[in-house]
């Protein structure tokens, strides 16, 4: 069997040739035929979704869905894949709660209703009595050996809790008082699943940040390893979707999400969104898909000495300005609570946060000074003599224009 060390390599491998699933379920399968490790019985739950993870989970090609579900885990109870029906299907279910307390892992799929009891969502019949997925979480998961949310609308509620979320629709961490473990991503990708669901069976718990997801798939951003990274160094931006360049200008938001689809890629490996030519849209965010929206409108502005500088103007200014300039807005955006700081760094919100004390206060309102003037001397900095000095008197005259138009040039 794979030491830990050599799984996590795997897991986070640049180049990939086959994908995860398909190197690790061979070797689960000789380990349980050894004898070294056990199925855990598994019950999975569809509560408010779309059931786009299942079907996502059903998109890993080799090995199919039906072999990780054979070699990888004992599935008790899912609701599309069961082969008994009705109230014998339900039977499995209630028998492992009850036979397996403690042993059983609780994957949930889809938000939890929580208005009006839960009445907008119900998932089996008990006799004849419907019963909602918020009851039926909240009775299971006390029993249950590890939960797991799968997909972002059980992570974080997701579009299910899109506004005006009438079902009143929240992630599975916020119902209930159990550990969850989050695996976020509209869908998930199949290895995020396959990966964790091994790394629990092999060495247990993964290592998780603050929002509980797994760093194995969820400790980078994906600008971190974007491969159009380097024209966005360059300043490269694409004006529309679908053109070369970074998608930075078209509503990436790929600077605050943290999740490894560049590497990883869709669909047996195909593609990603910003390799297709689409702006990631933040979907393993929490706070998506409201906090992403409008999906192709960038990331708010910098307000500067120079006035609100955008990335047009951060494009016009051309390359060395272009990094510095987005690292500024970023950090504008953070101050100016637009971007949430937690989003950059992938920590856990701990708003609503007042000051306790007239000490907390004076702390919070020197950080804010501190940065801020961080920030005018970074733009004063752009502004002064090294754009002037190093680029072409053309490109330096348009510079000048952009930013002061009227001004007149002067060599
Ligand atoms: Fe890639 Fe988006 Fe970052 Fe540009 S902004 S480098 S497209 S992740
Ligand atoms: Fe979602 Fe962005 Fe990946 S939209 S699929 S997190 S590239």
């Amino acid at each position: 069997m794979l030491t830990r060390r050599e799984f996590l390599k795997l897991c986070t491998a640049t180049v990939l040739t086959a994908s995860l699933t398909d190197q690790i379920v061979p070797l689960m399968r000789h380990a349980f035929a050894e004898g070294k490790l056990t199925k855990p019985p598994v019950i999975w739950l569809e509560l408010g979704s779309c059931t786009g993870n299942s079907i996502s989970l059903d998109n890993a090609v080799n090995p199919t869905v039906y072999q990780v579900l054979a070699d990888m885990v004992d599935m008790r109870y899912h609701w599309l894949l069961n082969v008994a029906q009705g109230l014998e299907a339900v039977q499995m279910l209630l028998d492992t709660v009850e036979k397996d307390a403690g042993k059983f892992w609780l994957v949930i799929e889809g938000a939890v209703m929580t208005a009006d009891n839960g009445r907008y969502n119900h998932v089996f019949m008990r006799g004849n009595q419907m019963v909602t997925g918020i009851t039926a979480l909240q009775e299971i998961a006390p029993k249950a050996k590890h939960i797991i949310a799968v997909g972002t609308c059980a992570c974080f509620g997701g579009p299910a809790a899109a506004y005006p979320n009438p079902g009143g629709a929240k992630g599975v961490w916020e119902v209930i008082k159990q550990p969850v473990i989050n695996i976020p991503g509209c869908p998930a990708n199949p290895d995020w699943m396959t990966g964790t669901f091994s790394h629990l069976i092999m060495y247990g718990l993964p290592e998780l940040d603050s929002y509980n997801r797994p760093k194995l798939f969820f400790g980078q951003t994906i600008h971190d390893l974007c491969q159009r990274r380097q024209q966005f160094e360059d300043g490269i931006f694409a004006s529309f979707p679908g053109e070369s360049g970074c998608l930075y200008k078209v509503g990436c938001k790929g600077p605050i999400t943290h999740a490894d689809c560049p590497r990883r890629q869709w669909n047996h490996y195909v593609n990603w969104p910003v390799r297709a030519g689409a702006p990631c849209i933040g979907c393993a965010n929490p706070g998506f898909p409201d906090s992403s929206m409008p999906f192709y409108n960038h990331l708010p502005d910098v307000q500067t000495p120079l006035g609100a500088l955008n990335v047009k103007k951060f494009g016009a200014a051309a390359a060395g300005l272009g990094v510095a300039a987005v690292g500024a807005h970023l950090i504008t955006g953070v101050v100016a609570k637009r971007i949430g700081k937690h989003w950059l760094d992938g920590t856990k919100p701990h708003e609503p946060d007042p000051p306790e004390n007239i000490e907390q206060l004076k702390q919070e309102l020197d950080d804010l000074i501190r940065q801020q003037n961080a920030l005018i001397s970074e733009s004063k900095s752009l502004q002064r003599s090294e754009v002037k000095r190093k680029l072409p008197r053309t490109l330096r005259q348009k510079v000048v224009d952009f930013f002061r138009p009227g001004q007149k040039h002067r060599r």
